[in-house]
């Protein structure tokens, strides 16, 4: 296979990104299951999988661009960079702080307007090149700003940097926004009820989608379903709370999976739930035909709730997943 007009050996079922890295290429990438596109390379000359062209715009896919980590190397002979400029954008740190000891917010106000939905995901990259991906968690049409709720990964690159190196006024690119989880005002759905099943910071889409649904007027119910260990990381307690007392068809489940003792257990609200999110959440499903789910966080919690789901009797159609995959 050719990179940038260069000979490169390829190895059996090794994809094109598995190829570049083996030959020590500085190409970038994050979640390394098709999800992030952070890894979008140029076909040059061979064919291009379906799975590799899988959420791409009509544009990309015309211009030959594919996901460099589900492309088989065996059927591409020659390939090169894309213009990543013309990908990222620019914006304007307007907010940082401190959700809980371990969890950022930071809100950037984009220097060209965007158009996108709560829910879904920008790609950041940082100086050195490294691309990762964040969540939206607030509404587009009420907030000129892209809020994201940041875990801190102890020796994770991209979250260190947001969190130690990042200020306020800095400027700094991002791609996006992508991804499929969002909220999608239908009538044929809109009595619906929601279950909204997030662990760690898989809750700042589910809140992003939570405020879009409530802000489309949603009559069917909406189940928030927030799982951490402990509870300081139950850092959208108040806001989750306020939005229960504001609307009357919202419900905040908070649940911690991790061991409680009898005295943190005195502390804890009188409404916490023990055991996982996911199993808690399920349980209650009354009527699988009429409700839509959403799965964010944790890539293991997501992909197997929505097995779960499916077995339950939840169609495909109406489970909406964003796993946090990493490298
Ligand atoms: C679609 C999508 C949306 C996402 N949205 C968010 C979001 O809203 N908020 C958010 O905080 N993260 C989110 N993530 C995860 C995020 O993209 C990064 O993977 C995460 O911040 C770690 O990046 P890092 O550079 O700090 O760590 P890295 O340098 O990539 O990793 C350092 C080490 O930590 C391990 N590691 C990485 N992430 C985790 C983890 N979560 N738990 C345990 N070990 C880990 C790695 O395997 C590695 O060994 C999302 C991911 C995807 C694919
Ligand atoms: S899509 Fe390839 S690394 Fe994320």
């Amino acid at each position: 296979m050719k990179y940038q007009g260069t000979d490169l050996d390829i190895v059996e079922n090794e994809t094109v990104l598995d190829t570049l890295l083996r030959h020590k290429k500085e190409v970038s990438y994050s979640c390394l299951s098709g999800l992030c596109q952070s890894c979008l390379l140029h076909a040059v000359k061979g064919d291009v999988s379906p799975d590799a062209k899988n959420g791409l715009t009509g544009t990309a896919i015309t211009r030959n661009h594919f996901l460099a980590c589900q492309q088989p190397a065996s059927t591409i002979d020659s390939v090169a960079d894309i213009d990543l400029n013309a990908l990222f954008s620019h914006a304007v740190v307007v907010e940082k702080s401190l959700y809980a000891a371990d969890v950022l917010c930071i809100k950037l106000e984009p220097v060209n307007p965007h158009y996108y939905h709560a829910g879904q995901f920008i790609n950041i990259r940082n100086s050195q090149g490294d691309v990762r991906s964040y969540s939206i968690a607030n509404l587009p049409a009420t907030e000129p700003f892209i809020e994201l709720h940041i875990q801190r990964i102890a020796k994770g690159k991209l979250s260190t940097w947001l969190f130690d190196m990042v200020n306020l006024g800095d400027i700094i690119e991002f791609q996006g926004a992508l991804g499929h989880c969002f909220y999608v005002p239908d009538s044929s759905n809109i009595d619906n009820d929601l279950m909204l099943i997030g662990t760690g910071t898989g809750a700042a889409p589910l809140i992003g989608i939570a405020k879009d649904a409530l802000h489309a007027k949603h009559k069917g119910d909406i189940h928030f379903y927030h799982g951490v260990r402990t509870i300081e990381s139950l850092y959208l307690h108040q806001q989750l709370t306020n939005l229960e007392e504001q609307y009357p068809n919202f419900y905040y489940y908070p649940c911690l999976s991790g061991e409680v003792n009898g005295e943190e257990k005195s502390l804890a609200f009188y409404y916490m739930n023990y055991g996982r999110a996911s199993d808690i959440a399920l349980e209650a499903i009354s009527s699988p035909s009429t409700t839509q789910l959403f799965l964010c966080g944790n890539p293991n919690m997501v992909n197997a709730t929505r097995k779960m789901a499916l077995l339950s009797g939840i169609s495909s159609q109406n489970i909406n997943t964003d796993p946090f995959d990493h490298i």
